[in-house]
């Protein structure tokens, strides 16, 4: 399966699923970088690995549509059978998603559905959580609310700042992205009438 992955920053998932799918067994291949920000550190990286990457600026364009029809364009040349969002901090409008239905994942840092949206690791220690972690999830037109495909989680310590939890967070969320990527890519999950479904053994 050919996987287009889409980040706005250091890309370390990306590289995690880059990593992943080096190994010949691995049911998908990495075939392009696409970032919203030029100076993403992550665009360096996917180059230093050889693999094609692509940036796109906002404010080279006259307005949010042209911006993502120009993105489309690009997705159109690498055709894709799989769009992976990774730290990519851009929502994406309903036309793009319905041209990618059921073909879209994102990795989100908490366990959604708590904690949508932004600062998550502060808000959970906020809240006095014991436990946290990630989720990679299908991506629908709501942000952060698409069906889950995995779920990984870690404690919370007790004087755990944000960094420290985010960090800890980090380090499961380069396991749980390439593992969920395998089971789409290997087809043992799907998006079903809006929910996940597994059709194997997963
Ligand atoms: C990660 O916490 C990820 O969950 C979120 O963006 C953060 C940075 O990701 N989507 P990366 O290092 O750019 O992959």
């Amino acid at each position: 399966k050919r996987v287009v992955v889409f980040i706005s920053g250091s890309g370390s998932n990306m590289m995690a699923l880059v990593k992943a799918a080096a190994a010949s067994d691995y049911p998908a291949e990495i075939v392009a970088v696409i970032s919203d920000k030029a100076d993403a550190g992550g665009l360096a990286k996917a180059a230093a690995e050889g693999i094609a990457t692509f940036a796109f600026m906002r404010k080279d364009f006259a307005s949010k549509d042209a911006h993502e029809e120009a993105i489309l364009a690009q997705l159109e040349a690498l055709s894709p059978d799989i769009i992976c969002l990774a730290g990519y901090m851009r929502l994406l409008t309903g036309r793009f998603i319905q041209s990618y239905e059921g073909r879209i994942i994102n990795i989100h840092p908490s366990l959604l559905p708590l904690f949508p949206g932004l600062h998550t690791h502060q808000r959970a220690i906020d809240a006095g959580q014991r436990i946290a972690g990630c989720t990679v999830h299908f991506v629908t037109e709501g942000m952060d609310e698409g069906p889950v495909i995995g779920q990984a989680a870690v404690p919370v310590l007790t004087d755990d700042t944000a960094d420290a939890l985010a960090t800890r967070v980090l380090t499961i969320e380069h396991r749980l992205y390439p593992q969920s990527l395998r089971l789409l890519a290997e087809g043992k999950v799907r998006m079903e009438s809006g929910k996940a479904v597994t059709t194997a053994k997963a």
